[in-house]
């Protein structure tokens, strides 16, 4: 049977007891209105860990825009179940006050990684997701914990956060879940209307499509066609295509420059702004 803790302190006592019979505890951090991308790292969580424990908050401080955090989905007797049935043994499901009696102050400067890409477009959003993901690690005390590479500059972020500060963890990088269609699962995606819905399968297409022409193409023509092939849909209004180095996060200009590059797409459609990427090599 699943626990639900909405206090630090009762979390605490109960991974005190697990961590001194010798279990190990993997977490999952999410903001809810979940789907199989979530699902998908908690069962991985529970294979390679004894207790699974989840985080379910929608994180206010990470929000840049007032709207998208008052619209954000909140369906936490459907998140409990679905934890539930994909094996997690914990979740917890803070207020605001509990994990914010005082404001926190930090700032945070992880450097070149964090000034592109959405760290560019959504100032102070990483500095936000570091904060509560600091907290969560330090409340927990996890052996692993998981990230998808949907939001793959986050999971850049949270691993400087762990070396930066030697948080005896292991970040555990998970892949994208997509839908049949190809659009990659997002809490947002339940916003979409239907044509909007209808149309989204060609976030994922076009990055396909784009990736297909690497033998031929230089990393400024690549970024050129999808541009060219987001600007023709309508419905899109593109925020920046990237096509950087998974390391540093940098663009790349020449591929003999990088390692394994991906190409990174952020776009509005309709009321939501949607992300994606793929490995490019
Ligand atoms: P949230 O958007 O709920 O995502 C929680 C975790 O699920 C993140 O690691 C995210 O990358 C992963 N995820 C989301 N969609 C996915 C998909 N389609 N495939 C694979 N993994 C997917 O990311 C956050 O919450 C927050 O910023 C958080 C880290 C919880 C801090 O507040």
């Amino acid at each position: 049977m699943i626990q639900v803790f909405n206090y630090i302190a009762d979390l605490q006592s109960y991974l005190k007891a697990k961590r001194d019979s010798g279990l190990t505890v993997g977490l999952v951090p999410t903001m809810g209105a979940l789907h199989e991308g979530h699902l998908s790292l908690m069962r991985r969580a529970k294979k390679e860990n004894d207790i699974a424990v989840a985080s379910v908050f929608v994180n206010p401080v990470q929000f840049n825009n007032p709207v998208d955090l008052e619209k954000y989905p909140r369906t936490p007797e459907r998140d409990v179940a679905l934890l539930e049935s994909a094996g997690c043994d914990a979740v917890f499901m803070p207020s605001v006050e509990e994990m914010y009696p005082a404001k926190v102050e930090d700032h945070y400067d992880f450097g070149a990684i964090e000034h592109v890409m959405e760290g560019a477009c959504r100032p102070g959003h990483f500095n936000g997701v570091a904060i509560v993901v600091r907290k969560l690690f330090e409340i927990v005390e996890p052996n692993r914990a998981y990230f998808g590479e949907k939001d793959f500059q986050q999971l850049a972020i949270i691993s400087k956060l762990v070396k930066d500060y030697n948080i005896n963890l292991e970040v555990v990088p998970c892949d994208i879940v997509r839908e049949k269609d190809g659009l990659a699962m997002s809490s947002r995606n339940m916003r979409l209307n239907a044509d909007e819905r209808a149309i989204a399968p060609m976030i994922y297409k076009v990055l396909r499509e784009t990736v297909a022409e690497y033998e031929t193409m230089s990393p400024a023509e690549m970024k050129a066609l999808a541009l060219k092939k987001y600007s023709d849909i309508k419905q899109f209004d593109v925020e920046y295509v990237e096509i950087a180095d998974e390391t540093t996060l940098q663009s790349v200009s020449d591929w003999k420059d990088s390692e394994h590059a991906r190409i990174f797409v952020a776009l509005q459609l309709g009321p939501v702004r949607l992300i994606d990427n793929l490995r490019i090599y």
